[in-house]
């Protein structure tokens, strides 16, 4: 069993962002244990506070948020952080060779009910300007080094990419290390099963609407296969399986709110899981763009998000193409 630091090391990975991803772990493993306390740490149900985005916050994505924003301060390794549960980004330690964005809790309101949950993070490396702001973060996400998750369910698990495959780490709980458990995940091309939450499919945008009805179709519809639906509303558990077993995952645009494209964030949901998805040769696209191309215009920006399988991925933009 390889520790993650020994495989980072192999792969050429510099000491500070393995000190960077090493930090990121040790959070995550203290948000890994309040969770599995659940009720017994007090930690269930919500706080009187709402979010940037006028979300109501669980005391778990509070409790998440401070303990990476605290160890990442405290690493001097981060110049400046954005979280989706601070209005504005976090300024660091200015000489930090490190910016980094991060959900500290994706799928909060699966906390409540038991299921699965995850802390998502995307790594740019800082410029050496004596200046940090908001404009420091508006990179696009091909320029990430680093992207990943942690998903706490019956097993804890970091899914990472440092810009070579995709590799698989299982928290071993009685050791309390990582270990290396899938050397390079691969994405099917092809797949008969998809993720998207159907109860608003009024809601999107025609293309959109119509490739969900030929998908349910099944073998007699003109894609000419049966297809079989998840939804787990945790993108980081629904993103976990398409790397597990392939599929495709949207959240699409939605008109109720059009000036949002989405209900995803682009700076710490989208492009990190679109930088692990690519890497496992998968893609990941808004319908008609690259997600990984886009230039970022505020921190808290939100996405239409189409990703897993590339050739379901191409499906779906077939269907944006043919409408324009
Ligand atoms: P978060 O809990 O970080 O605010 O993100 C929730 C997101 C995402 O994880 C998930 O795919 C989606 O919300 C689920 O939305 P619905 O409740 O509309 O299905
Ligand atoms: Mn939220
Ligand atoms: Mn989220
Ligand atoms: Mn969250």
């Amino acid at each position: 069993m390889q520790f993650l630091v020994n495989v980072l090391r192999q792969d050429g990975v510099d000491n500070a962002l393995i000190s960077l991803l090493q930090t990121v772990g040790v959070a995550c493993k203290e948000i890994n244990f309040r969770l599995h306390q659940g009720a017994l740490a007090g930690v269930l149900g919500s706080t009187e506070d709402e979010n940037v985005q006028g979300e109501v916050q669980k005391k778990l994505d509070v409790i998440s948020n401070d303990l990476l924003k605290d160890l990442l301060l405290q690493s001097g390794l981060v110049k400046a952080l954005a979280s989706e549960e601070e209005d504005d980004i976090v300024v660091g330690d200015i000489d930090g060779q490190f910016l980094i964005a991060f959900d500290p809790l994706d799928g909060s309101s699966n906390i409540d009910i038991n299921a699965m949950v995850g802390t998502i993070f995307s790594i740019y490396r800082a410029n050496d300007s004596l200046v940090v702001d908001e404009s420091s973060f508006l990179q696009p996400g091909s320029l990430q080094v680093a992207a990943g998750y942690v998903v706490y369910g019956p097993a804890t698990l970091l899914v990472l990419t440092t810009g070579n495959g995709v590799k698989m780490f299982t928290l071993d709980q009685t050791l309390g290390e990582y270990l290396l458990t899938v050397k390079k995940v691969n994405i099917d091309p092809d797949t008969q099963e998809f993720a998207i939450n159907m109860s608003n499919q009024r809601h999107w945008a025609k293309p959109m609407q119509d490739y969900i009805d030929d998908l349910l179709k099944g073998s007699e519809g003109p894609r000419g296969k049966n297809f079989n639906m998840r939804w787990v509303a945790a993108m980081v558990a629904d993103v976990h399986r398409i790397l597990c077993r392939g599929g495709l995952f949207s959240y699409p645009w939605d008109r109720r709110a059009p000036e949002k494209p989405g209900k995803l964030r682009l700076m710490y949901e989208a492009n990190p899981m679109a930088m692990l998805i690519e890497q496992a040769g998968g893609r990941a696209s808004t319908g008609t763009q690259r997600i990984l191309d886009i230039q970022p215009e505020q921190i808290h920006q939100r996405v239409a998000v189409v990703l897993g399988a590339a050739n379901e991925v191409g499906a779906v933009e077939q269907y944006y193409s043919h409408q324009r």
